[in-house]
């Protein structure tokens, strides 16, 4: 049902994502200029490029409420348009009730608008309010959240402790950070600042980031006596996206502080070690392969990001549903599942080989050499030309220089 008085004051067209239909600014509309980033310069924003994280939002909660088994209640405090929040309420079974909100006017009477036009009043609500003013109004034990998607312009940080503090014993948090320039070493020190971690401006910095993401939501969450356990996190195009599970306890904060740790980063050879713990008792900043300096990063979450069984539960539903980017999704969940015991960081293979000034082999050669020296090697959800190994890497640039003799030969 459309609202009748609904008019917007600025240009809109109706578009269609997952299972709903909302109306949304006509991005054409605000591209004046080829450098012009219409989802920002609309008056409400809504960005296309990412579907992929919603339909990802939609199985990640739709996997969690099977293992739960319980109606989920879930609050999108910086929802613009209402898409997202609409596709949760209309996509995951099991959905009780959907708090969406924003700060900006116009989004919260289109979201409003949008609730309606997809016959979901009463099931969704929104409220024009700051987003932690909203989260803190369901601070209070039996008024918390199952789950909380925070998807921000920039950094999740400034949300971060009311999110938390909104959310239920077991319940799920949902992280969007697109400060990539900060998190990917561009702006270390505003890394540091945000994330309480220092980045690192290696190949593997796409980890990096959902790493650093997930080690400032860790801290924060032990702050209030609580740990996290991630269990899926990816990175597409200029956003980093994490999912944690939430559990209340200080036994809880301790064991997911274990999680936190160091990379040690030779940009000279490409090696890199990880070091466990907040506070390790000795860091060896001499590159145990070449003796140059390391480079330290973190402290960031050094734990797992994959829980494989979350991840399966995920890939059979993506069948189930007709969705635009099903494929695209499979592809990535089947990777993330058979990551979850893979090594921080991964090799890139071009990175090696450009190096060495070597031609480039296939990287299943490469994990098939890997592997036939007796070591893992492990395909990325993170970098389609990555391997994870535990294998060092001079035996690695040992592989990629035989494969070149042996594509020189032939
Ligand atoms: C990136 S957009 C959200 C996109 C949306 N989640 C989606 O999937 O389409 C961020 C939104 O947060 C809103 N916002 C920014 N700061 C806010 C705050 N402090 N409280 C509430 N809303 C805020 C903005 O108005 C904007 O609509
Ligand atoms: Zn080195």
């Amino acid at each position: 049902m459309h609202r009748a008085d609904f008019k917007p004051d600025f240009p809109t067209e109706t578009i269609s994502e997952g299972k709903v239909k909302v109306v949304v600014p006509k991005l054409k509309a605000y591209r004046n200029m080829p450098c012009d980033y219409a989802p920002s310069k609309a008056p409400v924003f809504y960005n296309p490029v990412m579907e992929l994280n919603r339909d990802l939002a939609v199985l990640v909660l739709q996997g969690y409420q099977k293992l739960v088994s319980r109606e989920l209640r879930i609050c999108e405090p910086l929802t613009a348009s209402g898409l997202r929040g609409i596709r949760f309420a209309a996509e995951v079974e099991g959905t009780e009730k959907v708090v969406m909100g924003d700060i900006n006017e116009r989004a919260f009477k289109l979201a409003e608008h949008n609730i309606a036009f997809n016959n979901l009043t009463g099931k969704v609500e929104v409220k024009n309010k700051e987003a932690n003013y909203l989260l803190s109004s369901y601070s209070a034990p039996h008024k918390r959240f199952d789950c909380v998607d925070i998807d921000p312009f920039g950094s999740p940080v400034h949300f971060l402790d009311s999110a938390v503090r909104a959310l239920r014993d077991g319940g799920l948090l949902a992280v969007t950070a697109t400060d990539m320039a900060p998190l990917c070493g561009v702006h270390p020190r505003a890394c540091i600042r945000k994330y309480g971690g220092k980045p690192l401006r290696a190949e593997y910095c796409h980890e990096l980031a959902v790493r650093l993401v997930a080690g400032g939501l860790a801290t924060t969450a032990a702050k209030y006596d609580m740990g996290i356990s991630v269990i899926f996190a990816h990175q597409a195009e200029h956003y980093a996206r994490v999912y944690a599970t939430i559990k209340h306890g200080a036994r809880h904060a301790d064991e997911s502080l274990k999680n936190m740790g160091y990379i040690l980063h030779c940009f000279k050879c490409f090696n890199r070690e990880t070091v466990r713990g907040l506070y390790p008792l000795r860091i060896n900043e001499e590159c145990s392969e070449c003796g140059s300096k390391l480079n330290l990063g973190g402290p960031m979450w050094v734990g797992k990001l994959f829980d494989p069984q979350f991840c399966g539960l995920m890939r059979d539903d993506v069948s189930h549903r007709r969705l635009r980017l099903g494929k695209r999704i499979e592809k990535m969940l089947a990777l993330a599942e058979s990551e979850a015991d893979a090594p921080v960081s991964y090799f890139v293979i071009d990175k090696l080989c450009d190096a060495m000034s070597l031609p480039v082999p296939s990287v299943k050669e490469v994990a098939q050499a890997v592997k036939h020296k007796g070591f893992e090697a492990y395909l990325t959800i993170f970098h389609t030309r990555g391997i994870k190994s535990e294998l060092p890497v001079s035996e690695m640039k040992e592989i990629v220089r035989m494969l070149a003799s042996i594509a020189n030969r032939s």
